[in-house]
């Protein structure tokens, strides 16, 4: 049905400025990152591939989900997105445009394997193929993430991240994207957000599959953690030179109001959101609140199988969050709404690039990793104005002082090695829809067309100062 939609090239007028007359004229100044900083930028695969049934695809959770009256904005679905399966090489031009060195994307587990395991979809891996061929060629790293919440629904059925065979599962596909692109993929990350997809999928059941119980919750998490560490010995046996990571969503919670009220419930979500994932797999056990809840599930073994040696911690960070007091809601609090005082980007998220440099701070002094800022971005509704140009000033004062904050953690001796803003593209932003657009640039979604924004200009910049060219 997309595959119909025409084409548009980029006007050269859109793309992002980088001569040094521009550089200068901006008079923004290098801030002195080491000249192989990885700069790139981050996009997920329901999100912006669309072609949800095309050349042989299985459904998601999250195609059905979207069905599902109410569950998502303005009836949004992610069957077309940004047409991504189809307009991708006019997709990698704009990144070369941007001129990254690294490009975070993650594969459609239901793409791969229609239905999660056994039979698998060769054009659906045709693509990712084209796709890296490309990057490659034009000195663009590619970052596989295995999984970024399109968990197939045929394994969804079974009782997806709630039967313990998943851990199995994950690493047959674990195997089949090793066999496949091994050769040519080497940056490697099993999952994106464990702690975002478990929280709001089993226990608030805001997003797919919409379970909201505290049982289902504490086991979507140690079944995760099982199938990470299987995953990751399956990739490095596989992959020769391999690099591999996992990328969690980290951020300060804090008790509404700074309630004492509410501190237990910003204690328990702390652990579920910052600690139910990197504890086990880099510490070897769970938070103390987790530990005793989620003993009845672990068997003997399970904790040494989670536990498995990583090259690299993938943060994530946006801005903190908080927590209620709340005895009847299904895990123990509520989520928490965020002091009416703080700054907040234009959908509401409070914006604090000093808690970004903490938890930087923090994520290296307990983990002793290296770390790569794997998202990092600014939400809005950015429109055109009458010369189809987007000035998402907003988006630019963001990444400025996130990036400055990330350059103080760096000073103080964090050993930070990359950035990649979410996202290139505005996208389908999961129950917000297509209201909340992250992107570097545009998109109309009716036509397709893409407009490099302001910040898209801007971050160029930035790239070609500290690259010092
Ligand atoms: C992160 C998700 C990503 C996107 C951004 C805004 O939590 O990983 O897919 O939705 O938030």
């Amino acid at each position: 049905m997309v595959a119909t939609q025409k084409k548009k090239k980029l006007a050269d007028g859109n793309k992002p400025a980088r001569s040094n007359n521009d550089l200068e004229a901006s008079g923004e100044r290098r801030l002195g990152f080491p000249k192989d900083f990885v700069w790139g930028v981050s996009t997920s695969a329901y999100q912006i591939e669309g072609a949800a049934s095309d050349d042989g695809k299985g459904p998601s959770i999250w195609d059905t989900h979207c069905l599902q009256k109410g569950r998502v904005a303005n009836g949004d679905t992610g069957d077309v997105a940004c047409d991504h399966y189809h307009r991708w090489p006019d997709d990698v031009r704009l990144m070369t445009d941007i001129g990254v060195s690294a490009y975070r994307f993650s594969v459609s587990w239901p793409r791969v394997l229609p239905r999660g395991r056994g039979q698998t979809n060769e054009k659906g891996l045709d693509f990712y193929d084209r796709l890296i061929d490309r990057l490659l060629a034009t000195g663009i790293e590619p970052w596989l993430c295995l999984y970024h919440w399109d968990l197939p629904k045929g394994l969804d059925e079974l009782g997806g991240w709630l039967n313990r065979d998943i851990a199995g599962w994950f690493a047959d596909y674990a195997t089949l994207i090793a066999r496949r692109y091994g050769d040519r993929v080497k940056r490697l990350a099993t999952f994106n957000e464990p702690s975002v997809f478990t929280l709001f999928g089993y226990g608030f059941g805001w997003n797919a599959p919409a379970v909201a119980d505290r049982t289902a919750h504490l086991v979507s998490i140690h079944h995760v953690n099982l199938a990470h560490g299987t995953a990751i010995d399956v990739l490095r046996t596989m992959v020769p030179g391999a690099k591999l990571g996992i990328i969690h969503n980290r951020q300060p919670c804090h008790p509404e109001n700074g309630l004492e009220a509410n501190k237990e419930a910003a204690l328990l979500l702390d652990e579920h959101w910052n600690k139910a994932f990197p504890d086990p797999q880099l510490l070897g056990h769970y938070s103390p609140r987790l530990a005793v809840a989620i003993e009845p599930f672990v068997r003997s073994g399970d904790m040494a199988r989670i536990c498995r040696p990583i090259d690299w911690f993938g943060l994530n960070h946006y801005s903190p969050i908080y927590a209620r007091a709340d005895a009847a809601a299904p895990i123990g609090y509520a989520w928490g709404d965020a002091p009416v005082e703080a700054p907040r980007s234009g959908i509401g998220w409070p914006i604090y690039p000093e808690a970004f440099r903490d938890e930087l701070m923090n994520v290296a002094s307990t983990y002793k990793m290296p770390i790569y800022v794997t998202e990092n971005g600014c939400g809005g509704s950015d429109m055109p104005d009458s010369a189809s140009k987007v000035h998402d000033h907003e988006r630019v004062d963001y990444l400025r002082a996130y990036t400055s904050a990330m350059k103080q953690a760096m000073d103080e001796g964090t050993d930070v090695r990359g950035y990649f803003v979410w996202s290139l593209l505005d996208n389908f932003e999961w129950g917000s829809g297509y209201g909340n657009r992250f992107g570097l640039v545009w998109v109309d979604f009716a036509t397709q067309t893409r407009i490099p924004k302001d910040s898209a200009a801007w971050y160029a910049g930035l790239i070609h100062r500290e690259r010092g060219r």
